[in-house]
């Protein structure tokens, strides 16, 4: 069965999928994209994947493709003809496409609409939550509206990449002594006072809708949460560590650089997360 993605209004092939050589997103990062899990063919926090998506266009002012009852059939479809029932749907706008020029193009151009799907391996990440994952640590240099999802991810990709270089699953990013996040997701820490502690959602993190819901989860658990910026060091000596995203759901961080974070094994407060967050987006799927 052929992969099939969408492309400006039409389903096709994916490796026929093609868009423009001056599509603003390609020569200016000028767009902005939102990562969402279907589980059993059903949405995980899709009402803040699709909020959060509506935010960055208004940051950025840049026209809505179509509402979020539609972009939900198109997702639906796309999800129905790969036939996939756990995925991963990628939703990416750019302003459109016009002649390569700094500002935004005069009169209304139709912004540019692309979706992708790929099989979401739910079990395999059950298996390396029960094994946790290493981060490595780099200078956070990216620009200073990370809280906007834009497409604009070379510093990250960087990061990334010296993390599968050192053998680590994510790069936590450093500015001014602190933790920012992840290059793809949100980093934690739980506390010796066992306090959660992740950085306050201001323009230096991307607000990670995980985040959210797993800020939620803890209130429930009675577990405190403190949103502050952490130090590395604070991070190395921390009881527990984990990173939240669409694609690692709670995912426990076993070591940070050469350091063992507590024991070396994925910590007690962390796996109880993980099972409220399942079961937390499980019920409230769509
Ligand atoms: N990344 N921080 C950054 C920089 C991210 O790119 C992401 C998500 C998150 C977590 O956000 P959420 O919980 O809403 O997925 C935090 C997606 C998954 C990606 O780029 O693939």
């Amino acid at each position: 069965m052929p992969r099939i993605s969408y492309v400006n209004g039409r389903y096709i092939r994916h490796e026929e999928a093609v868009v423009h050589i001056e599509d603003r997103g390609y020569q200016f990062a000028d767009g902005i994209y939102e990562v969402c899990l279907v589980i059993d063919g059903r949405y995980w926090d899709m009402e803040g994947h699709l909020a959060r998506l509506q935010r960055s266009l208004d940051e950025l002012r840049m026209a809505a493709p179509m509402d979020g009852g539609s972009l939900k059939v198109v997702m639906d479809e796309l999800v129905r003809r790969n036939r996939l029932r756990n995925a991963l749907v990628y939703i990416q706008v750019t302003r459109g496409v016009a002649p390569r020029n700094h500002p935004f193009p005069d009169g209304y151009v139709e912004p540019a609409l692309v979706m992708t799907t790929r099989r979401f391996d739910i079990n395999g990440s059950d298996a390396q939550a029960e094994k946790g994952v290493n981060v490595i640590t780099r200078p956070d240099i990216r620009w200073r509206r990370v809280d906007i999802k834009t497409v604009s991810l070379l510093p990250n990709a960087l990061a990334k990449q010296d993390a599968k270089e050192a053998g680590a699953a994510e790069a936590w990013l450093i500015r001014d002594g602190h933790v920012t996040e992840g290059t793809s997701s949100n980093a934690w820490i739980v506390d010796a006072d066992g306090v959660l502690v992740t950085h306050p959602k201001t323009n230096d993190i991307l607000g990670g809708i995980t985040r959210e819901t797993t800020i939620a989860c803890a209130e429930e658990l009675q577990i405190k949460v403190e949103e502050r910026p952490f130090t590395l060091s604070e991070a190395r000596q921390a009881k527990e560590a984990f990173i939240s995203s669409a694609t690692n759901l709670v995912m426990p961080v076993v070591q940070i650089d050469d350091a063992k974070v507590g024991s070396g094994a994925p910590g007690p407060v962390t796996a109880r997360l993980r099972e409220a967050y399942k079961s937390r987006a499980r019920r409230a799927a769509s």
